[in-house]
């Protein structure tokens, strides 16, 4: 009882959408974590190179600085929450608090999939705290309960919809049946899709997301720049047709799979069946799907971005650690990983795909590219052929038994070798 501090002071830095959604939960919920903590939680400065932005929150102007340096060097600052985003500076930022004895709180995604290790390691050599549960999946809580509740089980998969841009974008163009150039540019205007949209659709920030999981849950450090990372840029109107007639939905999936001891870590469009908890996910939501032993099959559910959900799960860590401090155990959980297994490459993977093909329209064209299937053992479990509405020209959509990626690979080049293919026009996995 003798440890609690009456005050327990916290340094924001970065005081953008996230930074106000966190002061905002400090005021509106200060009497719940009060007694939740024993302490009064106090934002004593934030930090944010323009002060002059328009802010939708009131707050107390005197604690605004544009110099980080006075959090991270204010020795009556206890936590440093970074929510700046990227590598740069804000990795100097963090290491610096934590070498000045600070406990520090990150959304930070990049970084943590980059060098977060380093971090983990040197917060954890000091018994100081490292929290980061708003890396993954916003204000869904499954960074602490992979650490916590789900410490009793060895974990077999994870399979996430980690990127709400793209659940968006590909939702709108389920629903509305338009195209993603055009959906994206409405996305864009709506602020849902950046200007510059490469980091969400061409899966870079899933990438970083499944990486982080991967590591927690497979106790081994993932290199994010091996992990296969395809975005949804490939993705098409026709597509997400012959997927609703062959009972899927096509999502971007952040996947990671424990095989023999070895980890599968990998982003890309996917199709998965209507009736999986994953097909029903829309919009901006995400959710991570984890299989784990001895505990099942569970799903996190929720909102993956905006000031109310990070903020929500920054607040979530900031508490964390202020009772850690108030209990003298701040650094129990420290980076966890133990051991170094092996990233299989995507020759490894095996895995349903659909395949959709531009054919001319004669007698013997199924047969001709389902001889090469067979050549390379690819199994078929289903054909559509469809007219193209152009005189002598055909499609056909093909969905395989599970086969090895090389297999099909194979395949797909000797059929566009074939004069009676103009293209194949798209390649999808599907999981089961
Ligand atoms: N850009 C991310 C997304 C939000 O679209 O989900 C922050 O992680």
């Amino acid at each position: 009882k003798d440890k609690v501090k009456p005050v327990i002071n916290v340094g924001i830095i970065g005081f953008g959408v996230v930074g106000c959604g966190v002061y905002d939960i400090f005021q509106r919920n200060a009497r719940a974590i009060e007694l939740r903590v024993g302490s009064k939680l106090v934002v004593k400065r934030v930090a944010d190179t323009d002060p002059d932005r328009p802010r939708p929150i009131e707050f107390d102007r005197s604690i605004l600085t544009t110099n980080p340096e006075e959090i991270i060097n204010d020795p009556e600052i206890d936590i440093v929450a970074e929510l700046i985003g990227g590598v740069d500076p804000a990795q100097d930022y963090i290491m610096a608090a934590i070498r000045n004895g600070k406990h520090v709180v990150t959304a930070n995604k990049e970084l943590l999939a980059k060098s977060g290790h380093s971090l983990l390691v040197e917060a954890g050599e000091r018994k100081q705290d490292f929290y980061f549960e708003t890396s993954v999946g916003g204000g869904i809580p499954i960074i602490n309960p992979m650490k916590t509740s789900l410490a009793g089980n060895h974990i077999r998969e994870i399979k996430g919809i980690v990127n709400g841009t793209t659940n968006y974008i590909l939702t709108r163009m389920a629903e509305e049946e338009k195209d993603f150039e055009e959906v994206l540019t409405e996305a864009q205007a709506l602020g849902y899709a950046e200007r510059d949209p490469t980091n969400d659709v061409d899966g870079h920030d899933a990438a970083y997301k499944i990486a982080i999981l991967a590591s927690i849950g497979f106790m081994s450090r993932v290199d994010v720049s091996e992990v296969y990372r395809e975005g949804i840029r490939n993705i098409t109107q026709k597509d997400i047709a012959y997927a609703k007639e062959l009972g899927y939905k096509i999502k971007l999936l952040a996947i990671a799979k424990e095989i023999d001891g070895q980890m599968q870590v990998r982003v890309h469009p996917a199709m998965i069946p209507v009736n999986h908890p994953l097909a029903s996910v829309s919009h901006v939501y995400n959710a991570i799907y984890i299989n784990a032993d001895p505990v099942g099959n569970l799903m996190f559910y929720g909102r993956g971005a905006g000031a109310e959900a990070a903020g929500s799960a920054v607040v979530g860590d900031i508490i964390d650690v202020a009772r850690n401090i108030n209990t003298g155990s701040t650094g129990r959980i420290s980076c966890t990983c133990f051991e170094e297994k092996v990233l299989q490459s995507m020759d490894e993977v095996q895995c349903k795909h659909y395949i959709r093909m531009k054919t001319t329209d004669k007698p013997g064209v199924l047969s001709a590219i389902s001889t090469v299937f067979g050549a390379n053992n690819v199994s078929i479990t289903a054909v559509l052929a469809k007219s193209t509405g152009e005189p002598g020209s055909a499609e056909s959509i093909w969905v395989t038994h599970t086969a090895p990626e090389p297999s099909v690979r194979l395949s797909l080049e000797a059929i566009s070798a074939l004069p009676v293919v103009t293209e194949v026009s798209n390649w999808i996995r599907v999981e089961e």
